[in-house]
C-alpha cells in the first residue's frame, strides 16, 4: 500500500513534476524505427504530457520539436518538410531540428525576427529499432548497450503498443513474477505462440519462490518453480532502471524481450517490446503477423475494455484458455493493468509476500526521485562507454541443477560467460 502522496509522486510525469523530471534524465523511446523510415512523414508524439513532432528533414536528419508552432500554435505535424526544416502551414514559419526559426515568410523583410524565436527541441538518436529522445537538462547520458538493443539486426525486432493506464502499472506487470502461472496459464498440450512450452506447463497451484538481488543495471528477479517433472525451473527476469524490464519468455535461454514503459500522459503509456534471440535470427514474419493480428492500427490491442477484452467464457469452461481471452500474453497483461483503473489507487491494496519486487521497484523509484528533488544527478546514469553493456546482465529461463538456486545459477553462468569473452592468456 502507498500513501496518496507517494502514489501521486510515482504516477505524475508531466513537465515540472518530480517523477517527470526524474524520467526526463534518461533517454526514452518515442517511436519505432519502422515508423520513421528514410523519407518518412512527420509523426505526432505525445510523451509525459508534452506534444511534440518527430520528423526527418530534407537531409533525413531526425528532429523532435514542439508540436504547437511558436507563432500562434498551429500543429506543426501537418507541416511541409523542406528547406532544411519543418514549415508551418499557417503562415510558413520554418524550424530546423534544433528549434531554430529559419524563416518567417509572412513578415516583411525589415520586420522579420527569426533570431528572437527559440522553439522547443530535444536531441534524438536511433538505437535497437527505436528512436529515443533526451528531454532532460545538461549533458545527456548514454543509451544503454543491452544486447537486446545492440545484437545482430536479424536477431532483433521492436514494436510498441498503447495501453490505457498509467505507466507504472505497465512496469509493475513486467516485474511481477507471481502472475505468470495464473494469468498466462494454459492447459497442458497447448504450445506457446512463441515456441517452447515450459512456463505454460507450470500451474499456479504451486507458487514460485521469489527473491531479488541488486545489479549494476537494476534488480535481478528470481522465480524458482517446482516443475511437474519434479525438477527445479528458474526464471530470471530483471527490472531495468528506471522504467524498463526484461521478462523472460518461454523461449528459454535463447530469447526474451526488453521492455520500456513510457508515459504518454498520466493515463496512457506505450509499452516498447524489444524482441531478441541470442543464438539465431528471429522469425520476424511470424512476429509481425502475430503483432498485426493482436494490435490494431491505433496501436492498441484488439482486445480492449470497450469489447471487454473479447472474453469468451466458453473458452474458460472448455479449458481452452484460463481467462477466456485467448493465448496472446500481452493482451492478457493489458487486461490486468488497464482494469486496475487509469491510475491505480494504491492506497487501497493488500500486498502479499510475492509482491516483494513491486515493493522494491517502488522504493528504488521513490529514492531516486527524491535524489533528483534534492538537486543531485539522477542515479544509474551511464556515461562510461566501457561499462554500458552491463556484464552482469542475464535474462533466461530453464531447468537448473538440484543443488543450485537462482543466485548460484547466475554466478555460474556469468563466470562461464566472462571466461569465454576474456582474452586468451
Ligand atoms: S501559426 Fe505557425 S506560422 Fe503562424
Ligand atoms: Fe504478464
Amino acid at each position: 500500500m502507498l500513501s496518496k502522496a507517494k502514489n501521486d509522486l510515482l504516477t505524475q510525469t508531466g513537465p515540472g513534476t518530480p517523477c517527470g523530471k526524474f524520467l526526463r534524465s534518461y533517454w526514452q523511446p518515442i517511436a519505432t524505427s519502422q515508423e520513421m523510415p528514410i523519407g518518412g512523414d512527420p509523426l505526432p508524439i505525445r510523451i509525459m504530457s508534452e506534444d511534440l513532432v518527430l520528423f526527418r528533414d530534407d537531409k533525413d536528419h531526425l528532429g523532435l520539436i514542439g508540436r504547437a508552432c511558436p507563432h500562434r500554435a498551429t500543429d506543426l505535424s501537418y507541416g511541409r518538410v523542406e528547406d532544411g526544416g519543418l514549415r508551418c502551414l499557417y503562415h510558413g514559419w520554418l524550424f530546423d531540428r534544433h528549434g531554430n526559426c529559419l524563416d518567417q515568410p509572412a513578415e516583411p523583410q525589415d520586420k522579420k525576427f527569426c533570431h528572437k524565436v527559440r522553439h522547443k527541441a530535444y536531441p534524438v538518436q536511433e538505437k535497437g529499432g527505436a528512436i529515443w529522445a533526451y528531454m532532460g537538462e545538461g549533458e545527456p547520458p548514454l543509451i544503454p548497450d543491452f544486447e537486446f538493443l545492440t545484437g545482430p539486426e536479424p536477431n532483433r525486432i521492436t514494436f510498441r503498443v498503447l495501453q490505457t493506464c498509467n505507466w507504472l502499472q505497465g512496469l509493475e506487470s513486467s516485474t511481477d513474477p507471481a502472475h505468470t502461472t495464473y494469468l498466462h496459464r494454459r492447459p497442458p498440450g497447448i504450445a506457446s505462440v512463441r515456441s517452447g512450452n515450459d512456463i505454460a506447463a507450470l500451474r499456479g497451484n504451486d507458487p514460485p519462490s521469489i527473491s531479488i538481488e541488486q545489479t549494476s543495471f537494476g534488480t535481478r528477479i528470481f522465480a524458482l518453480h517446482n516443475s511437474p517433472a519434479g525438477k527445479k525451473y528458474l526464471r530470471v527476469n530483471n527490472y531495468v532502471y528506471p522504467n524498463g524490464a526484461t521478462p523472460s519468455t518461454s523461449t528459454g535461454e535463447s530469447g526474451y524481450q526488453g521492455r520500456w514503459y513510457v508515459p504518454v500522459d498520466d493515463y496512457n503509456h506505450y509499452r516498447y517490446e524489444f524482441f531478441y534471440r541470442h543464438s539465431e535470427p528471429l522469425n520476424k514474419e511470424r512476429l509481425i503477423q502475430n503483432h498485426h493480428e493482436n494490435v490494431a492500427d491505433d496501436h492498441r490491442h484488439v482486445r480492449r475494455p470497450e469489447n471487454r477484452y473479447m472474453q469468451d467464457r466458453e473458452q474458460m469452461k472448455s479449458g481452452a484458455s484460463f481467462g477466456g481471452m485467448g493465448i496472446y500474453f500481452p493482451a492478457q497483461d493489458a487486461f490486468a493493468i488497464e482494469t486496475q483503473g487509469a491510475i491505480q489507487d494504491r492506497t487501497q491494496e493488500y500486498l502479499g509476500s510475492t509482491d516483494i519486487v513491486i515493493i522494491a521497484v517502488r522504493q528504488a523509484l521513490l529514492k531516486a526521485i527524491q535524489k533528483v528533488e534534492d538537486g543531485e544527478e539522477a542515479p544509474w546514469l551511464q556515461r562510461e562507454p566501457n561499462k554500458n553493456a552491463f556484464a552482469d546482465f542475464i535474462c533466461t529461463s530453464g531447468y537448473i541443477e538440484d543443488h543450485e538456486d537462482g543466485p548460484s545459477f547466475c554466478r555460474r553462468v556469468l563466470s562461464d560467460k566472462s571466461r569465454k569473452t576474456s582474452p586468451a592468456q
